[in-house]
């Protein structure tokens, strides 16, 4: 399972960084916009912060001709760079065209299983399925999820399941059972998988007993 922070601000990604446990980063054209920085110059700083990590830059343009002079600009930013794209028609052309220019891929707004199949067919790297903004009107976000991995994993789809919207931790209990490759998160839901009130109340007392007992783990003269 690969986790992902969703932001555009890059203090929040040397955050997530700092971990040792992050996998990439998704961004999107409000989270850049909201980030006040440079495109180009935010996902330099980013790949840097990441070694290794998929980024993921999307396009804005929606003709498949300007999609795609975009995307060759993004993508040769930095091979670290994934170009994302929304899940319409001009986009599964260019996810096409990208995939056999060995140019990874992320499609964006995938909200049913029906549209998972298209990108898959069109060689995305990374499905985004979209939950939380499923749940905010009335409905479960998470059912296409585990059908879309069983999808994938029936017919050999190299494409991997990205659970995407993800508004709180049982969203990622929730991508886990589903079986999901990926789930990304902004920076608080991903500090907020580190919580349990009885680590806390353990790690008290464990310390509270130890202070008390007035030890040491270093013999005086040795730290
Ligand atoms: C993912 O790539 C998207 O940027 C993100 O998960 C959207 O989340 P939201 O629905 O909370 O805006």
């Amino acid at each position: 399972m690969k986790l992902f922070v969703d932001t555009g601000d890059i203090e929040e990604v040397r955050q997530a960084a700092d971990w040792g446990i992050l996998d990439g980063v998704t961004t999107n054209p409000t989270l850049i916009a909201k980030s006040g920085k440079g495109f180009k110059e935010t996902f330099l700083k980013i790949c840097e912060l990441v070694p290794g990590g998929a980024i993921s830059a999307e396009v804005v343009a929606t003709d498949y001709d300007t999609m795609l002079k975009e995307a060759l600009e993004i993508a040769s930013w930095h091979p670290q760079i994934v170009v994302k794209v929304p899940l319409i028609e001009s986009g599964i052309k260019l996810v096409r065209t990208l995939s056999e220019k060995d140019i990874r891929t992320n499609v964006t707004l995938v909200f049913s299983v029906s549209q998972a199949l298209m990108a898959a067919k069109a060689g995305a790297t990374f499905i985004s399925n979209f939950v939380g903004r499923v749940d905010d009107i009335s409905d479960d976000g998470m059912n296409a999820v585990a059908t879309t991995v069983q999808m994938v994993d029936t017919y050999g789809f190299a494409s991997e399941v990205l659970v995407a919207s993800v508004r709180h931790p049982l969203h990622v209990v929730q991508s886990i059972e589903a079986g999901a490759h990926i789930a990304t998160m902004p920076l608080k839901i991903m500090q907020m998988l580190f919580k349990h009130p009885l680590t806390e109340s353990g790690l008290k007392r464990f310390l509270d007993d130890w202070n008390q007992a007035g030890l040491s783990i270093f013999e005086p003269g040795t730290a």
